[in-house]
């Protein structure tokens, strides 16, 4: 009986792990995001309550709803005239978001909410100055070309903090990371000259307790 018992907790251990590990990540050119639901996430002061950084990531991948809503809360439209979930100095609209996962890097385009191939590499894991990040399912970049660097850091604020609060509300760790490779970034992003990279933030789902 006792070997039955133990038969059956391994077969569930091993059928978790399987879950759990990401599977190979396919790269495409183009990526469509689903819609946002815009019910999903918990209330502003419960989520408010919860934004913290976090530096420990479990191996479940972030699906394309979850990207697709934590991207839209970062620099999504939210009006007809194509105007965005953060505010920016003259609208200029000018942070780019680039998502590197484990199929490539890719440049969210907010207009048409879908990902936009750049490189292939799996970028995440030289990007990062801390080993911690190797764990993070997706880091995302900021970066824009605004002559006015204070205010571009300012509009990456914006965004991050949209996104750490997405994060909080539905249950993802994020950290903001200023400790990055933006050499690296730059050339790897193919990036144009006036383009700079600001920050990143890495992103995952907890480790299971
Ligand atoms: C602009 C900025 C840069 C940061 N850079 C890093 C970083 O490179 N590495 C890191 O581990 N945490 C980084 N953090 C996270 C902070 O250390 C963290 O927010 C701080 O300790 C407060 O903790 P809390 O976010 O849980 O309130 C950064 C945060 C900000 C806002």
């Amino acid at each position: 009986m006792k070997k039955i018992i133990c038969l059956v907790i391994m077969v569930l251990g091993v059928c978790t792990m399987v879950k759990e590990t990401p599977a190979e990540e396919k790269t495409e050119t183009e990526v469509v995001l689903p819609q946002p639901d815009y019910q999903s996430g918990r209330p502003l002061m419960q989520t408010l309550q919860d934004r913290r950084t976090y530096r420990e990531f479990g191996p479940r991948i972030i699906n394309d709803q979850n990207l697709a809503e934590l991207l839209w809360a970062a620099n999504g439209v939210n009006r007809p005239d194509g105007r965005r979930t953060i505010p920016t100095a003259r609208d200029s609209r000018d942070l780019d978001i680039y998502v590197l996962k484990q199929g490539g890097a890719y440049r969210y385009n907010p207009d048409r909410h879908m990902l936009e191939l750049v490189n292939p590499a799996a970028l995440r894991y030289t990007a990062a100055k801390q080993d911690f990040v190797k764990q993070a399912d997706v880091l995302l970049v900021y970066v824009s070309n605004n002559q006015n660097k204070e205010y571009a850091a300012m509009h990456a604020g914006s965004a991050y903090q949209n996104v750490g609060l997405y994060c909080a509300s539905v249950g993802l760790n994020n950290v903001v990371l200023g400790m990055i490779d933006r050499d690296m970034l730059h050339k790897e992003l193919h990036l144009n000259e006036d383009d700079y990279v600001i920050i990143a933030q890495a992103l995952g789902w907890p480790k299971k307790k």
